[in-house]
């Protein structure tokens, strides 16, 4: 096992678009911090790769499907093996495809977002939880969407019940319902974990122009904002957690999303 002084941080999903980015970007802010990099084809992440060599020993890369639980349950034990805690575990790995409505919706393609979205970031929190229990930080952070939040879609109707015009009414439904059953992941586990001093959140980080970023943008014709810009407002969020926020939605400038 390699010999940490910093904390370690767990991000899914950490080879390309906002997980990259914060792998980047927590590795900057403290010579000291471990990144454990899941990536679902570590020997296609070239750019993981380049930041684990010019980073020495400070980037762990770790084979992670998360909609796998055999993939997860091996990540965990090449976790435990590799550096024994985990201090930060960012849930960031997630899909939008199919972006359909819900009468069109493909079924099984609704079953693969949920597994991924939202089965999947329960599955790995679960497999980490003895390792989150031995670091010191205590911080399970979900990256989720503000698509996942009934109180802004019921802000999109109009007291009709009808529709609004908004581009996001009746659209990328399995997406949407994934994040909506991550959102209440967060606050059960909140709760469950409240009186331990845990903090569990989760977190829209706005629309970074990643792949899916920008995909979004082109459909909705919505701006996106930078990799840089989220993942910094993001990390500046979650270091200024306390105990008391657990349970919160909050977005990347750390202001709350209503449920
Ligand atoms: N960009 C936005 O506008 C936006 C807005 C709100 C929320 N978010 C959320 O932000 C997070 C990051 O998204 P992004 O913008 O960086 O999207 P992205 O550019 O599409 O990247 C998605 C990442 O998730 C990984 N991934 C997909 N399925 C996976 C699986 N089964 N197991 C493990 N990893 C998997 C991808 O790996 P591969 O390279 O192997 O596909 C990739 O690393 C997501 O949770 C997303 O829902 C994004």
């Amino acid at each position: 096992m390699a010999k940490v002084d910093g904390a370690v941080w767990v991000i899914s999903g950490a080879n390309r678009g906002l997980g990259f980015e914060l792998t980047k970007r927590v590795l900057e802010a403290s010579d000291s911090t471990v990144v454990v990099a899941g990536c679902r084809d570590p020997s296609a992440a070239d750019d993981l790769k380049k930041l684990s060599s010019s980073n020495g020993s400070r980037v762990f890369i770790v084979q992670l499907d998360v909609s796998s639980p055999d993939s997860v349950q091996a990540a965990a034990q090449q976790i435990s093996q590799d550096v024994g805690q985990v201090d930060v575990l960012i849930n960031n790995a997630g899909t939008v495809d199919p972006c359909e409505p819900a009468m069109v919706l493909d079924i099984s393609k609704y079953s693969q977002v949920m597994r991924v979205n939202a089965i999947g970031p329960m599955d790995l929190t679960q497999q980490l939880m003895p390792l989150i229990r031995k670091g010191k930080g205590q911080t399970i952070v979900n990256i989720s969407s503000i698509i996942g939040s009934h109180g802004v879609l019921e802000q999109t109707l109009t007291s009709d019940g009808k529709a609004s015009e908004s581009p996001f009414n009746s659209w990328q439904m399995a997406y949407r319902c994934s994040k909506s059953a991550l959102n209440m992941q967060t606050q059960v586990l909140a709760a469950e974990l409240k009186t331990h001093g845990y903090k569990v959140i989760s977190i829209h980080p706005g629309m970074p122009e990643s792949d899916m970023g920008q995909e979004t943008s082109s459909q909705t014709g919505l701006p996106t904002n930078t990799l840089q810009e989220s993942a910094t407002g993001l990390l500046k969020v979650i270091h200024g957690l306390k105990p008391a926020d657990t349970g919160k939605f909050l977005d990347w400038n750390g202001n709350a999303v209503p449920w």
